[in-house]
């Protein structure tokens, strides 16, 4: 059984299905109604294989295979500090927890064992790319880039730039902007000489957010985008202080969008991290470039930054994905973001505080299905990322970036079971496959990730 989403709201089930995969981690077949008898001569002769040459992976009963989750956002220096923020909101919580644990992560052994836990761990919940924001560190921040390429996750590194004086602690930040400029461009090179041509580790430019950087590196970097194409993240209109700091540092800029469009720096392939508090001015010029938007609901609760809207987003034609905000986001797990973006969305449907004045039927509107929340984790993210035409689905053409999953069969539960092993979803057999996806979206974990590959390779089985 094969499930993917086909387009946004609508999940497409492919049973008794066969997927094909060459060497290179393409998908060069689909075949449905299979018979497993004749299933390898008969895909052998269609594709003039040698039957010698094939693996199979067969699903059991209640697992399927579905498209590897995209993160669209994720600190790795962050990773050490998942679920501690205390009551903190962003500028503090910056300089109380992040700030600090990110400067100290220019020691290349810490480096190592943070970054190996990082992506080991979002391997294991199923994360095939990842669109990681680095530290300013160029040794490390690369070292993170050859972990990823080791380790066989699909992955955007960014070298941080964060240049300005007046939000970035003297301790952590660069001493120019000509000199994040050229620790940026040492970081892009390195990233092309482990894989020339991006195939799977790509560079991203990643300026911190607007109150970090000049006008001077944002100017640089802008017009570095436009030279190489690189893609760009940065965070935007996350929460209340930050806008305020944001309007008095650039007052020339009608809004925060129109500084980073001032700079170059909004297009296709831009990802932009939050998108809460936007003004529609701001939503349509996001749209009119072509840029995306990383939800990280978990972040944003945790934060108390505040309800991004998504379906606002979504009707304006701005592509979003999911990001776990590691470690604005407490977790991770892109499933966590996942259930958190369904929950998030109940919140502004419920006729309370700032929404009591939307009508009944817009506020309806708000809510995000089970389908649609799981496009954001899939096509979504790699639509944002520009990667569409490579992953997030199911298709001849694509590659094979999935995950194995497996919920707990209760009737295949032995007597002396301690509940340990199949995870925190029962299925007893009389569920249709829709609400078992909703069991598995709402109740799944880690353990329900028996495997996972990227372009073709096994690169996390749970034993
Ligand atoms: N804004 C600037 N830096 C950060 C960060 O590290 N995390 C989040 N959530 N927002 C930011
Ligand atoms: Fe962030």
């Amino acid at each position: 059984t094969f499930i993917h989403s086909v387009k946004l709201g609508e999940l497409q089930y492919m049973h008794d299905t066969a997927v094909c995969v060459d060497k290179h981690g393409k998908i060069v077949a689909i075949e449905p109604q299979c018979d497993l008898s004749n299933v390898t001569e008969a895909l052998c002769q269609k594709l003039s294989w040698d039957a010698h040459d094939l693996a199979i992976t067969i699903t059991k009963e209640g697992q399927f295979f579905f498209p590897g989750f995209i993160d669209t956002h994720i600190h790795a220096p962050q990773y050490p500090n998942v679920g501690i923020f205390g009551k903190s909101t962003l500028l503090d919580w910056l300089n109380k927890y992040t700030f600090p644990m990110e400067a100290s992560l220019e020691s290349l052994p810490k480096a190592r064992r943070v970054y190996t836990s990082c992506v080991r761990r979002t391997l294991a919940h199923g994360t095939t790319t990842a669109a990681y924001y680095a530290t300013i560190h160029v040794a490390t921040t690369n070292l993170l880039a050859d972990l990823c390429h080791a380790m066989g996750q699909r992955a955007f590194v960014g070298r941080v730039c964060m240049d300005s004086a007046d939000v970035n602690p003297a301790y952590y930040r660069d001493e120019s902007a000509d000199e994040s400029l050229s620790r940026t461009r040492a970081s892009i090179a390195h990233i092309r000489n482990i894989d020339p041509s991006y195939a799977l580790i790509c560079p991203i430019l990643t300026p911190r957010f607007a109150p970090s950087c000049t006008r001077d590196a944002m100017a640089q970097l802008g017009a570095l985008r436009c030279s190489s194409g690189l893609p760009v993240q940065t965070h935007i209109s996350e929460n209340a202080a930050e806008l305020a700091l944001v309007k008095a540092m650039f007052p020339e800029c009608g809004s925060y969008a129109d500084v980073y469009d001032k700079y170059s720096l909004l297009g296709a392939r831009t990802v932009l991290g939050h998108a809460i508090h936007l003004t529609d001015y701001e939503i349509n010029l996001i749209s009119e470039r072509g840029a995306g938007v990383a939800h990280c609901p978990c972040s944003n609760s945790a934060l108390t930054s505040g309800e991004a809207p998504v379906r606002r987003l979504l009707d304006a034609g701005v592509g979003v994905g999911l990001g776990t905000d590691v470690s604005g986001g407490y977790s991770a797990s892109v499933l966590e973001a996942v259930r958190s973006a369904a929950l998030v969305s109940n919140h502004r449907a419920m006729p309370m505080g700032k929404w009591a004045e939307t009508p009944a039927e817009e506020r309806e509107r708000a809510k995000l299905s089970v389908e649609e929340v799981l496009h954001l984790a899939t096509r979504g993210g790699a639509g944002v990322l520009g990667i569409a035409d490579r992953v997030g689905g199911f298709e001849v053409g694509m590659e094979w970036d999935a995950q194995l999953v497996g919920l707990g069969l209760v009737d295949e539960c032995p007597d002396e079971c301690d509940m340990r092993d199949h995870g925190n979803v029962d299925v007893f057999g009389w569920e249709a496959w829709d609400e078992r996806v909703a069991k598995w979206v709402f109740n799944g974990d880690d353990r329900n990730v028996k495997k996972v590959w990227v372009r073709g390779r096994l690169v996390h089985e749970r034993k």
